[in-house]
């Protein structure tokens, strides 16, 4: 193979050929890509990882991690937002560097965007998995078998502790129904999406106003001291509290702000998209970094940040404070809002393998073929709902998260330099939205999403490294070789 293959771009006409031919509806307006956003950012991050970030890492100082991951985010979403706005196609970062960096590079971003955006889904339905058998546990129902709500490792950990013999066989049921119910919903259609979503996320906005403006009388800023806690090592060697842990939180928290860039992927299906989508992205990534700084403030002030609950900790707040009906509450929406996460990050994913397909980077007859009835690309997502159901039913809810984390971190600090590099190579391309300073803005970028890659261990580098060398492997052998770019004679 020919070395320039790796860097053989798609024409730009070729785009424009895509989104005249595009079947899909444009239906969405600038608030509903908004929504979006927001329906893709707020949901496991804020309403169960907080609680280890704060009682293990951060303490009260919770907060300042939040605003360091949503720095990182904020720097990325600027890029992106210039980067959408040249190329209005809902591939996302793998369409843009496709028509701008090369074709290899625009591969490697997709292969990458699995992990944000498959997997994402699949860890939220770990999560949403618990608060609902928590829910069930608030309505009184208790009994159900261990065997049937948790993965099988979760299981073995659970039975141990309680010294009970391990079932032979488990799966986290409640998971791969969920993922079952948003691919029926898919697989309707978008504007049925859209509507459920728009639903979706105003119960879980009101849900975190609720919990910032109830929560507000029950501060004790007793519980603010020390604000960063003084740093420990415990006996297996690991830190926690002080700069060190305050920055191992923001690691953590980084995944409650994936999502804003979903939105990027709805270009085909935006009213007019060079200006909403820029708008939609930073829009949505602000309103749910200001909220989360809030809630992270009111949850560290309610309650003492060591007594805070590790499984749902915003609820555990309202509890701990004499406020059970809040609790239900709250336990109500985050089983209704963390739906709409994996509605956008699902319908994101086959948007995204949508566009590989049709560049016949991925098989065309399975991701590109689109209902005739309810134009949505529906092979794809049975396909992606039959692997995320698996996987949320097999896999514990750590593991899941830093995979989504690193694979996301990976996509946006390449986003940041791809942007920089195409300004760099094509200063007078015509740019809707530009970002000023695009140099700093972009250098940070990349390092602060560097910077949070490190604070992940070392089995989850290692797990990053096996998903990249197969996905550079499935390129060469498969990809490259029926790229449409081979019919073009480009190289
Ligand atoms: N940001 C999304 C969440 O927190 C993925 O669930």
């Amino acid at each position: 193979m020919n070395i320039k293959t790796l860097f053989r771009k798609k024409p730009i006409e070729a785009y424009k050929e895509d989104i005249k031919s595009s079947q899909l509806k444009r239906t969405l307006g600038k608030w509903e890509l908004t929504a979006i956003g927001v329906g893709a950012v707020i949901g496991g991050g804020i309403f169960v990882l907080t609680g280890v970030a704060a009682n293990q890492y951060a303490g009260p100082a919770l907060a300042l991690s939040f605003v360091l991951a949503g720095i990182g985010c904020l720097l990325a979403a600027f890029c992106y937002a210039e980067f959408a706005a040249i190329l209005p196609v809902s591939g996302s970062a793998y369409a843009y560097s496709y028509g701008t960096i090369g074709e290899f590079f625009a591969w490697f971003i997709g292969w990458n965007l699995i992990l944000e955006y498959m997997m994402g889904a699949t860890t939220v339905a770990v999560s949403w998995s618990k608060y609902f058998v928590k829910l069930l546990h608030l309505l009184g129902i208790n009994n159900l078998p261990s065997w049937l709500i948790n993965d099988p490792i979760t299981a073995k950990e659970e039975a141990l502790k309680l010294g009970t013999t391990p079932s032979s066989f488990s799966v986290n049921l409640p998971a791969a129904l969920i993922v079952w119910v948003v691919t029926y919903i898919l697989v309707r259609g978008i504007k049925e999406s859209a509507k459920t979503n728009n639903i979706i996320v105003s119960i879980k906005v009101a849900a975190v106003l609720f919990v910032i403006v109830a929560g507000i009388a029950y501060i004790n800023p007793a519980n603010w001291h020390p604000f960063i806690p003084k740093q420990t090592i415990d006996s297996s060697g690991v830190s926690h509290y002080g700069i060190s842990g305050v920055i191992t939180a923001a690691g953590l928290v980084f995944f409650a702000f994936i999502g804003f860039d979903a939105v990027s992927t709805q270009s085909q299906e935006a009213i007019n998209p060079t200006k909403d989508i820029p708008f939609a992205i930073i829009t949505s990534l602000v309103v749910c970094t200001i909220l989360y700084i809030l809630v992270s403030l009111t949850i560290t002030g309610m309650a003492k940040y060591t007594g805070l609950d590790l499984g749902a900790p915003v609820a555990s707040a309202f509890s701990s404070a004499g406020l059970s009906w809040a609790s239900l509450l709250i336990t109500i929406a985050a089983v209704i809002g963390l739906i709409s996460v994996m509605l956008v990050m699902l319908l994101s994913q086959t948007r995204i393998f949508l566009n590989m397909a049709k560049d016949s980077l991925l098989p065309k007859n399975i991701f590109a073929t689109i209902h005739p009835r309810f134009k949505t690309p529906w092979k794809s997502t049975i396909l992606l709902g039959l692997i995320s159901s698996m996987v949320a039913a097999l896999t514990p809810i750590e593991k899941a998260t830093k995979m989504t984390s690193i694979g996301t971190l990976f996509a946006f600090a390449m986003i940041c330099i791809a942007v920089l590099i195409l300004r760099k190579k094509e200063p007078d391309l015509y740019r809707p939205f530009k970002v000023k300073n695009l140099t700093v803005v972009a250098v940070l970028g990349f390092s602060f999403n560097i910077l949070l890659m490190f604070s992940l261990d070392k089995s989850t580098w290692l797990r990053l490294i096996v998903w990249s060398i197969a996905g550079i492997v499935i390129y060469f052998l498969h990809s490259a070789k029926r790229s449409n770019l081979n019919n073009l004679n480009n190289e």
